[in-house]
């Protein structure tokens, strides 16, 4: 049975393609994907995970995938899973994106923790997949964080991830190498990574 507060709160969200139309005042929006868009709760350490009408059916995956990775402290934790949302344990921090934007300089050890993280997805039989740059968080005290882990389960191989380490060798580490970029050229570089405008090679 969905809680009584989860379920009033659930229905005053109206979304419409990726849109959200209306929604509680007191929910406050931390962040928005390609499938679904995260509210945190006011007072509380937890978010909830809204799917767009047409990735409801994500929830149930994703939440899946939450009991398989066994509340690792790698991942937020999740807390109750719904027709179509989640409640997940909120992560103070910001994105690797929101790194580069801000100019806050990603370490080789924020690197070497997200390996961690996958690593320890692979060892409980799961396939990491889509872990690009909005899907991973340090949190204010230096931890790393996964979040998003709803295509651990797909049998393609995703390269995003060592695309991203190979990138982050061969030019972000290069000390005349920009730190801070502003979020067009972000936009506009995922936007050709995406098309395959820009191809990774030579990966390791
Ligand atoms: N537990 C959390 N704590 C704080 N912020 C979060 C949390 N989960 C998600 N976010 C924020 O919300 C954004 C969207 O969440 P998420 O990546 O889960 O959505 P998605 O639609 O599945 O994304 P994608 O486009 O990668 O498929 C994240 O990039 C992040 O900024
Ligand atoms: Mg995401």
């Amino acid at each position: 049975m969905v809680p009584f507060y989860t379920a009033e709160i659930i229905n005053r969200i109206v979304i419409e393609g990726t849109t959200v139309i209306d929604q509680p005042d007191d929910l406050v929006e931390v962040g928005k994907g390609r499938s679904a868009v995260v509210f945190k709760f006011p007072g509380e350490q937890k978010v909830l995970k809204v799917f767009f009408p047409a990735f409801l059916h994500l929830a149930e995956q994703e939440a899946a995938i939450y009991r398989e990775l066994d509340n690792s402290a790698y991942y937020p934790q999740l807390f109750e899973e719904g027709e179509g949302y989640l409640i997940l344990e909120y992560l103070e921090g910001i994105t690797f994106y929101d790194c580069l934007v801000s100019g806050v300089k990603i370490t080789e050890e924020m690197l070497r923790l997200v390996d961690e993280a996958l690593n320890y997805a692979r060892g409980k039989g799961l396939n990491p997949s889509d872990t690009h740059l909005q899907n991973v968080m340090l949190l204010h005290n230096g931890g790393v964080r996964v979040i998003d882990v709803v295509r651990f389960r797909q049998a393609k191989i995703c390269t995003h991830w060592e695309d991203l380490k190979y990138a982050y060798y061969k030019y972000y580490l290069k000390p005349y190498f920009p730190k801070k970029y502003p979020k067009w050229v972000m936009e506009t570089i995922i936007w050709l990574y995406r098309n395959r405008w820009i191809k990774i090679k030579n990966r390791k």
